[in-house]
Formats: structure tokens, C-alpha cells, sequence
């Protein structure tokens, strides 16, 4: 009996629209639809698809055994992690060795900060794995802002948010651009270095983008207690001169 294959397809930032045709195509035609999500919610990969799923469609979620704000040690984050990785990439095995095709959604990219990676790590030496690419979030929330992010020979970073100050400071202390992700708790943290750097002015905030309650505010407007996880501050290139 033929195996099945390892789909990790990027849904997008969040907009149904924003699929590729390719992601719409082998999502159909999929016989199981594997999906992370939270204890009480579906998750957004999910929502961003459901109305292209069919009946018939075996569903995979996949819970996180930690949402939120991580536990202070003695808990073991890392190795819970791991185990439930190890344990949702056995699922999916078992669906593969019985010969069905398993699409796994992932938000944006699935190789960009998703956690799809986790499962390709574990199966893609066992089992044919392909990844479609998504729309990622940085081009998407420029696209929201109404920025372009780089022009000509400039450069981009990308930063975690949860990066410690100091090595913020280190690495904004000389961009050109730079998005900043994984913002939440972080944001106070991310808007004070920013601010030290004098680079708070060029910076914009986004929550959301692309989706149907995306919300853009001035940085300065921002009350950290309310930014979300899904939300992006850009330091857009310099607008070029000469063409
Ligand atoms: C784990 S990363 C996943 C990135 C994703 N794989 C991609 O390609 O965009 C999650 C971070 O992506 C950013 N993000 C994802 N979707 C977003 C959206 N629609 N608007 C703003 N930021 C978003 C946020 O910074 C969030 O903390």
C-alpha cells in the first residue's frame, strides 16, 4: 500500500483571499486537514480555511498543552513541547502509514516561524513532505500599512520581539528596515528601544492585518495591555529619491 504525503501548506495572514490557488487545490483534495489549535478555540489557521473544507474531511487538531503566558520554571516548557510535538507528529504518521494524504495548516508561511517546522523535522525523513509557500505576514501587513518595505540595494531585518533589550538595541542601532514580530508582552519592551534609538517616529503598528477586524494605530497610541499576538511593528526603508 502507497504511504501517504506530508502537505505543511501557508494559509496566509489571515484574509481567506490571500490562499495560493495551489494551497486551495491539495487543501480540497486532502482526505485529512491537521491543524494547531488552542484548547477552546479552533485556532486562526483553521478559521482562515474553514469554508473551503468538505464534509468528508478527517480533522486532525492538534492542542497545545500550553497557551499564553509560559509557567516559570520548575515547568518544564521545552520538554512538554517536545513530547507534544513528538506525540502530533506520531498522529499524523499514523494517517501517512495508512496511506492518506495529511495537509497541515500552517499561518502565513509554514516555513517561517511556523510551527509546521516541528512536524517536518520529524516526519520529512520518513515520509514525502512538501510545502506549499503562504503570503507571509511582514508583506502583509506592509500591504495594510500601504508601505513599501525596501528599495534598492537596502536591507531588512527580521527580529523576535522576545529578544532581550539590549540585543534590540544591538540590532536596530543599524537597519535600513526591520519588522518586528511576536510582539504581546514584549511591546512595552520593543517601544521603549525603539524610542531610545529615535526610531519610534518611523515606526508603524499594525494588529491583524489582512483580517476582518485588522486595526492600525499610531505607535504612541498603543496601550500594551491590549496588543494582541497577532500584531507587527515595520521600520519601512527610506523612501528612494532618485527614481
Ligand atoms: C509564530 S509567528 C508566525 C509567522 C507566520 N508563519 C508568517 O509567515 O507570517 C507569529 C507572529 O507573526 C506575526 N503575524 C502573523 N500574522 C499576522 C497578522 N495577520 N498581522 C500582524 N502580524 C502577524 C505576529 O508578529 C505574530 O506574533
Amino acid at each position: 500500500m502507497a504511504v501517504g504525503r506530508l502537505i505543511g501548506i501557508g494559509v496566509g495572514p489571515g484574509d481567506p483571499e490571500l490562499l495560493t490557488l495551489k494551497a486551495l487545490r491539495l487543501l480540497r483534495a486532502a482526505p485529512v486537514v491537521a491543524y494547531y489549535a488552542g484548547p477552546k478555540k479552533r485556532g486562526n489557521a483553521f478559521t482562515t480555511v474553514q469554508d473551503y473544507l468538505r464534509e468528508e474531511q478527517i480533522l486532525l487538531p492538534l492542542i497545545y498543552p500550553v497557551t499564553g503566558r509560559i509557567p516559570a520554571p520548575p515547568f518544564d516548557y521545552e520538554g512538554v513541547m517536545s513530547r507534544f510535538y513528538d506525540a502530533s507528529a506520531e498522529r499524523i504518521a499514523a494517517h501517512l502509514a495508512a496511506g492518506r494524504d495529511v495537509v497541515t495548516l500552517c499561518e502565513g508561511d509554514p516555513f517561517f516561524y511556523g510551527s509546521f517546522m516541528y512536524l517536518h523535522d520529524r516526519l520529512s525523513g520518513r515520509f514525502r513532505a512538501d510545502v506549499v509557500p503562504g503570503v507571509c505576514s511582514v508583506v502583509a501587513s506592509a500591504a495594510a500599512l500601504g508601505v513599501p518595505l525596501v528599495y534598492r540595494d537596502q536591507s531588512m531585518l527580521v527580529l523576535a520581539g522576545t529578544l532581550p533589550e539590549d540585543e534590540l538595541a544591538r540590532r536596530l542601532a543599524d537597519v535600513d528596515a526591520a519588522a518586528i514580530m511576536k510582539l504581546g508582552s514584549n511591546f512595552a519592551k520593543v517601544r521603549r528601544v525603539l524610542s531610545q534609538l529615535g526610531l519610534d517616529t518611523r515606526a508603524l503598528y499594525v494588529e491583524r492585518a489582512t483580517m476582518t477586524d485588522e486595526r492600525i494605530r499610531p505607535l504612541a497610541d498603543v496601550d500594551p495591555a491590549t496588543v494582541p499576538y497577532f500584531a507587527m511593528v515595520l521600520l519601512p526603508g527610506a523612501r528612494w529619491q532618485g527614481a
